[in-house]
């Protein structure tokens, strides 16, 4: 593939045409010189994924930046995945090379909520989604993946009430999977929610060797759990395609993961369970920027102190239960 780039000459600017191999060499060469880690979600296109040290799901790259001995942590996700890995690790420097590759999930939920609803249950527990910003971090008691939903609310005392947020169809899972009393707050991913339950029947009868793997944020869940085959976190699911010895595949979450699953497995078939379940944030992230973010040591992702102390508590949480 090739792209444009401009340069200054003279005082001129200049198009040049560079291939995507061209830029994948540089991103490298400038990591090595940086001492910069770079970290890629699974819903990150193809050719970030080629130049990441290491592609995952939220907890393992919240795992990773911890680790990292590396100067610097260019973020490959969305901001919230780069917030918490600067409050994991203050004294790197993270980068995130779009500053508008949000999350529109974790945007439905504020602090100030979370405060009313804990006045209004002074024995209760907050268990927030890891897709939430910093600031609500720091209202809450515990904070999960999909990868560890089930085993962070099951390590909560059972007798206390427990409000999750934000996603209503993790939430929902959860709280069938644990038969605790949880309050569910209505928040959705819009790339999940495109998911629709009869074109997921129609793939299904069309493909009926197919598995059906799914993510708990998919906004068809509350119909077809019992149906899917697996629900899983997004490693989760690209480590099952792996070893399962079925031969396609019917997935149930953001598009980008196809492409890696369709690397590692190329005699596999993956039929993505919406064209349109395609994540605007993530895409925002493109190589062009991973290489103008380690050029210029741009976009830096900082957290207040007093906020990230707070905040760590539910992260610490997290990430003692796997
Ligand atoms: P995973 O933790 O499964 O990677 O999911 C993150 C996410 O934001 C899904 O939309």
């Amino acid at each position: 593939m090739e792209l444009t780039t401009t340069t200054l000459t003279n005082g001129h600017h200049h198009q040049v045409r560079v291939s995507s191999d061209q830029l994948k060499t540089e991103v490298r060469r400038l990591a090595r010189e940086r001492d910069a880690v770079i970290l890629a979600h699974n819903y990150q296109e193809s050719d970030i994924q080629d130049v990441a040290d290491f592609t995952g799901d939220s907890l393992n790259l919240a795992k990773q930046a911890r680790a990292t001995s590396a100067k610097i942590i260019v973020f490959c996700g969305v901001h919230f995945m780069a917030e918490t890995a600067a409050m994991l690790n203050p004294a790197k420097l993270v980068l995130i090379p779009d500053l508008q590759a949000g999350c529109s999930l974790a945007d439905m939920v504020v602090p100030h909520q979370i405060r009313q609803w804990k006045a209004a249950h002074s024995q209760g527990v907050v268990v927030c989604y890891v897709n939430t910003s910093a600031a609500v971090k720091a209202e809450c008691d515990y904070c999960c993946t999909s990868a560890n939903g089930i085993n962070v609310i099951e390590s909560i005392p059972a007798d206390r009430e427990i409000l999750f947020v934000p996603d209503y169809y993790l939430g929902t899972y959860l709280k069938t999977k644990t038969k605790r009393n949880i309050e569910v707050w209505k928040g959705y991913c819009p790339a999940h929610a495109v998911i629709l339950p009869e074109r997921v029947d129609a793939l299904r009868d069309a493909h009926p060797d197919a598995e059906f793997l799914m993510h708990p944020e998919c906004g068809c869940l509350t119909k077809q759990m019992d149906l899917a085959d697996k629900i899983l976190s997004t490693e989760g699911m690209v480590q099952h395609v792996r070893t399962s010895p079925a031969k396609t595949f019917i997935i149930a979450t953001e598009t980008g993961i196809l492409s890696r699953m369709q690397k590692d497995n190329p005699e596999k078939t993956f039929l993505p369970a919406s064209e349109q379940a395609a994540c605007h944030h993530m895409q925002r992230n493109t190589l062009k920027k991973v290489l103008w973010s380690l050029a210029t040591l741009q976009h830096r992702i900082t957290v207040d102190p007093t906020l990230a102390r707070r905040a760590l508590v539910p992260i610490e949480r997290m990430m003692a239960v796997s």
